[in-house]
């Protein structure tokens, strides 16, 4: 990678700011997701055993008012790396002032603070996610050094991130954003091929310039998830009250022009009359459909079909889950994706974050995939082909 790395710094008796992606589920005060955090340990532990002194910090959600503050503290995030580090995680409950800059002083070689959550910085005029100057310029001048590790952020331009770098010489990467750019990077730019894209979700608007840009650059693209029926609609097929954007029916007709022999569609559906979790009512192709009825899953014959094509692949992405995995009725499409990619014995695998990396972990194939993104947003932009600021403002090597 082009840009310099933790690897490249001295880090011993250095105050390290650390820009982490602990914007994690929380539910009732408990993670629900912890990969974010166990991915961001190895990076923090290098910095420790190197003894520097790491000041950690992360947004969570996004806050509006004075109220948000209580659900959206990072409090019990940094208990929670506590536990995964083994190691005291002192917590400090401001995002700036003498309270902050006397617990960074205090720090000695090896050891690690947490300071609150960045985006109390928006209630005053959206600075964090703004990248005011002047916060951007306070943060770095806590630190020697900066380093990013935030790959879930990246595509965002806020204080936390490129406002620190533009401020600090410094500014390098963590072994997880490494990581990222290296997978998601390395398979959109220089892929082994055949490479084979799949993408779900639910909407084509969401992912029309992956769409687009994964068109030029792999070798077939499969489309499942709701998406899939505005391209069958688009082909003239009655879809029923599934899933469907009708201002995107022209742009899906293009791209199956500019797709022939390259798009995979699926052959046959799981069929209901009402969005619940019950058991489909018959499977079988888009032309079974009856009168009322929507498709919440892909069947068995394009499960066979997309692994026929998966087979021989050398690099695979998969954005997008293939049906409603929530519902157990309408998890098989994606679990047979997990599967077909689980199966590869000599290719890259790469789940590029959101809901599918969290199918992934959920459905227990993290082991069995090559790399599963902690980028949701990120990671799309990236197979967008974007240039994402928060890696573009690290230092070259
Ligand atoms: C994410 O979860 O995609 C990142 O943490 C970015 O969060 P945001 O969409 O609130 O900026």
């Amino acid at each position: 990678m082009a840009k310099k790395t933790v690897r490249d710094l001295k880090l011993k008796g250095k105050k390290v700011l650390v820009r982490v992606d602990f914007n994690v589920p929380i539910q009732n005060g408990n993670i629900t997701d912890d990969n974010r955090i166990v991915q961001a340990i190895p990076t923090l532990k290098y910095i420790l055993d190197q003894g520097g002194r790491a000041i950690v910090f992360s947004h969570l959600g996004r806050v509006k008012t004075e109220e948000d503050k209580a659900s959206k503290s990072l409090k019990v995030v940094s208990e929670r790396l506590e536990e995964l580090l083994g190691k005291e995680v002192k917590f400090v409950p401001v995002t700036r002032g003498s309270e902050l800059e006397v617990a960074i002083s205090n720090l000695k070689d090896g050891e690690i603070l947490m300071f609150e959550n960045t985006r109390f910085e928006d209630l005053d005029g959206n600075k964090e996610s703004k990248n005011n100057p002047e916060l951007g310029k306070y943060w770095a001048s806590l630190g020697d050094v900066f380093v990013n590790d935030a790959f879930g952020t990246a595509h965002r331009a806020h204080a936390s991130n490129v406002g620190i770098a533009s401020n600090i010489k410094d500014s390098v990467a963590g072994f997880l954003l490494e990581k990222e750019i290296k997978f998601i990077g390395g398979a959109v730019d220089n892929p082994k091929r055949p490479f084979v894209a799949i993408l779900g979700g639910a909407k084509v608007s969401d992912k029309i310039s992956v769409i687009e840009n994964l068109l030029e650059k792999a070798d077939k693209v499969i489309i499942g998830g709701g998406m899939a029926y505005t391209f069958l609609n688009a082909q003239g097929y009655d879809i029923g009250t599934s899933l469907f954007e009708a201002d995107k029916v022209e742009l899906a007709k293009n791209l199956l022009e500019k797709g022939k022999g390259k798009i995979i569609l699926p052959v046959d559906f799981a069929f209901t009359d009402k969005f619940e979790d019950k058991a489909p009512t018959h499977v079988g192709p888009i032309t079974d459909i009856k009168e009322g009825e929507m498709s919440l899953d892909i069947g068995p014959k394009t499960l066979e079909l997309f692994a026929k094509e998966i087979k021989n692949a050398k690099t695979v992405v998969w954005n997008g889950p293939m049906g409603v995995f929530e519902m157990d009725n309408y998890r098989k499409g994606t679990i047979g994706v997990c599967e077909a990619l689980a199966n590869l014995k000599d290719a890259i695998t790469i789940v590029g974050g959101g809901d599918s990396a969290a199918a992934a972990i959920q459905f227990g194939y993290e082991d069995k995939i090559t790399h599963i993104s902690t980028g949701g947003g990120a990671s799309l932009e990236y197979l967008e082909g974007k240039v994402l600021p928060g890696v573009a403002a690290l230092s070259d090597k």
